[in-house]
């Protein structure tokens, strides 16, 4: 039997890299992919502290990776040899829920991959429904600039959708993290005329600005959140509202900062209940949507990348082999050496 190095979560905190058989094609939908690049996500740490309830012990962790196709199942969509993009959402884009779009919630899928079935930290990965799986990646776009593409990259373009924005419109991003910094490129896109980035960290709100994703940067503890949004805003507070750092306080700063009658779109995964002042919030009319990204539009992204109106790849701040992968959590996961994203290059056995 073939083995392969991966990373498997154990339940409780513990995560070991070790050797695993070689996955293989089951379905005629699947293929099997050589990752070439991958990298640990925010919802990984959430896997790793217990906070995410579908997740299954024993299982490879990793949803946003890429590759090259290594064998390909005949209704697979896709050949040997192509270089492809991982969707971070398993779906099978035919049940009543795919058809609409809401791949989240697909009747055979959903967060699968690194969480309920062995995904990219890892040598090699089986991914099912490729065709709804797999982007190609054309020969201009990179494998860094190509590996946000589906997990944070569309969880900040499913943010800027859920705010529904309109040309000239001011949209406040709270936290400047990989998804918020996403959240704020794609409400761009959306015809944002004015980005306002929060978060605690000074250096992500320097990232932000010198990346030109954000207008206007708000440091929650040097000046209260509600008045300075209500300065850069003529008194309204932003019209669509993105919460992607995941905190209580956070929670309570998404519905403050938001003009009467907006929209407040949580994409941060919360470990936590949070509660609703639902009698303070009386007549102002919000629209709250929360979301597990409905990451249905990895090609719209692959050809904005393509034709360079979007890359990503900025968020890159470490590199290492996947030898490495348990000092990547440790700095990625404490926030060290200000760790932005940690990727994952493959395995080194000649070390
Ligand atoms: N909806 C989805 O499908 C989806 C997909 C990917 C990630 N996520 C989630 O999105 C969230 C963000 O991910 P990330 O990788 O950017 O995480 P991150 O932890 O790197 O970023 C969060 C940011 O929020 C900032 N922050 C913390 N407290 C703050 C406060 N009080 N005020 C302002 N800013 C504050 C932090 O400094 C940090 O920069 C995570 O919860 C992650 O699990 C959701
Ligand atoms: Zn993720
Ligand atoms: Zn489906």
């Amino acid at each position: 039997m073939e083995t392969m190095k991966g990373l498997v979560w154990r339940g409780n905190g513990e995560i070991q890299l070790t050797d695993l058989p070689r996955p293989r094609l089951r379905e005629p939908e699947d293929a099997v992919v050589r990752v070439t690049l991958s990298t640990i996500c925010t919802s990984d740490l959430h896997i790793l502290r217990g906070a995410v309830p579908r997740a299954i012990p024993n299982t490879v962790l990793g949803h946003e990776f890429v590759g090259v196709v290594e064998e390909a199942g005949p209704l697979s969509g896709v050949r040997p040899g192509q270089r492809v993009a991982a969707n971070c959402i398993t779906f099978c884009g035919d049940c009543w829920f795919c058809r609409r779009g809401f791949v989240n919630n697909c009747e055979k899928g959903g967060w699968e991959l690194g969480c309920r079935i062995d995904g990219g930290q890892a040598e090699y990965v089986r991914v099912p429904y490729a065709h709804t799986g797999l982007t190609s990646i054309p020969p201009q776009v990179t494998d860094e600039q190509a590996l946000f593409l589906g997990d944070i990259l569309s969880s900040g373009y499913f943010g800027a959708q859920l705010c529904e924005i309109h040309p000239g419109d001011t949209v406040a991003v709270i936290g400047a993290g990989p998804v918020g910094l996403c959240a704020m490129m794609c409400a761009r896109l959306f015809g944002a005329a004015q980005v306002i980035a929060l978060d605690i960290n000074p250096k992500r709100l320097r990232m932000a600005w010198q990346q030109k994703l954000a207008d206007a940067t708000i440091h929650p503890s040097s000046s209260d959140p509600e008045q300075a949004v209500k300065a850069l805003t003529n008194g309204r507070g932003a019209d669509g509202v993105i919460e992607a750092a995941g905190g209580e306080d956070t929670f309570q700063t998404a519905w403050k900062i938001a003009r009467p009658n907006g929209v407040v779109a949580l994409v941060a995964m919360y470990e936590e209940n949070q509660t609703l002042p639902l009698p303070q919030m009386y007549g102002k009319n919000l629209i709250f949507k929360t979301g597990g990204v409905d990451a249905a539009y990895c090609q719209t992204l692959m050809d904005l990348m393509a034709r360079g109106r979007l890359d990503p790849s900025f968020l890159i701040t470490h590199k290492a082999p996947l030898n490495e992968i348990l000092e990547g959590y440790r700095i990625f996961g404490e926030g060290l050496e200000d760790c932005v994203k940690w990727a994952v290059t493959p395995y080194e056995r000649s070390r």
